[in-house]
């Protein structure tokens, strides 16, 4: 008889066997015409498998533009941007400044969300938890920045935190959050809830509060690396933007100049 052949990939997320593509089941022509759906819609649905409520795709939406680009001199934008002046095609300049985003620059969102959860949820208070981690020397991750702090406050951290508490059922990790930052800011203006953090602990508000997912759902979105992919997808878009910005503007190789350099090679 005949002998199925097991398959060598899995999908759950779209479909383009038919007339049209879907995502989660949800032909494209019905999110392109539904209002409540949208961008932030569409990455529910591939995300998540689920249609949410407007105020969680809006929250999406909300987070892609805050933090779609942050000007030319962060990491990120410094790599596609010498990229680029090297000549480099789109594809590479973008995956030059998308390979800076990590543990200091962009990708401490899932790392962030853990470390606040973890405390949290174990019972810890906020001034426990900054002193477990100054024994364990462990970095906080989602606090600190290099340019923003108490006196040059995050605008994008703002209109965060402000979303979540219009929108959100409860924030119970925002505020533990922002009670660890009262410690931190202590220590120094710039230990600030960066707007990695900020993000984190509200997306892991929003996905334990929606009423979408069971806990263990929520959290394993989570560790999954849901939170770094929307920094990074997020900031695709401004990556382009530079690389676009160079090319239009003709820009020539760059070399840094010798003066910027300590050079420890003199005897
Ligand atoms: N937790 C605890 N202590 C910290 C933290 C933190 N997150 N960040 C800095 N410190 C302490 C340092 O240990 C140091 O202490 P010391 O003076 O006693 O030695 C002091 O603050 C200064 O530290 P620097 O490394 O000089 O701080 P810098 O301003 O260079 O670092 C950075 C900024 C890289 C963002 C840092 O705060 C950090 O690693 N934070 C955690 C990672 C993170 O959230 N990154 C995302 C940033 S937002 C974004 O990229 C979109
Ligand atoms: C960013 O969004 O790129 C940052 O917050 C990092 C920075 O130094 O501005």
């Amino acid at each position: 008889g005949l002998v199925r052949k097991p398959a060598n990939f899995v999908c759950s997320i779209s479909d383009d066997r038919g007339a049209e593509p879907t995502y989660a089941g949800v032909p494209i022509s019905e999110i392109a015409k539904d209002e409540e759906l949208g961008i932030g819609g569409a990455i529910s649905l591939l995300w998540f498998r689920k249609r949410l409520p407007r105020y969680v795709s809006k929250f999406i939406e909300l987070c892609v533009v805050a933090t779609a680009d942050h000007g030319p001199c962060v990491s990120g934008a410094h790599n596609t941007i010498v990229a680029a002046r090297a000549g480099k095609d789109l594809v590479s300049s973008l995956i030059s400044g998308l390979a800076t985003i990590g543990p200091r620059f962009g990708g401490a969102l899932d790392d962030a969300a853990r470390m606040f959860a973890a405390a949290l949820d174990g019972g810890l208070t906020a001034p426990e938890f900054v002193e477990k981690c100054k024994q364990e020397k462990t970095v906080i991750m989602g606090i600190g920045h290099r340019v923003k702090s108490l006196d040059n406050p995050d605008a994008r951290v703002v209109l965060i935190k402000e979303y979540a508490k219009a929108h959100f059922p409860a924030t119970p990790l925002l505020d533990f959050a922002l009670a660890v930052e009262q410690i931190t800011t202590r220590k120094k203006a710039n230990l600030i809830l960066n707007v990695d953090g900020c993000i984190a602990v509200c997306f892991v508000d929003l996905l334990r509060g929606c009423g979408a997912f069971t806990r263990r759902e929520a959290d394993e979105l989570v560790s999954n690396g849901v939170l770094n992919g929307l920094f990074v997808s997020s900031r695709t878009i401004g990556l382009v933007g530079h690389f676009l910005d160079q090319r239009r503007l003709k820009q020539p190789l760059y070399r840094h100049p010798y003066n910027d350099v300590t050079y420890l090679t003199d005897s």
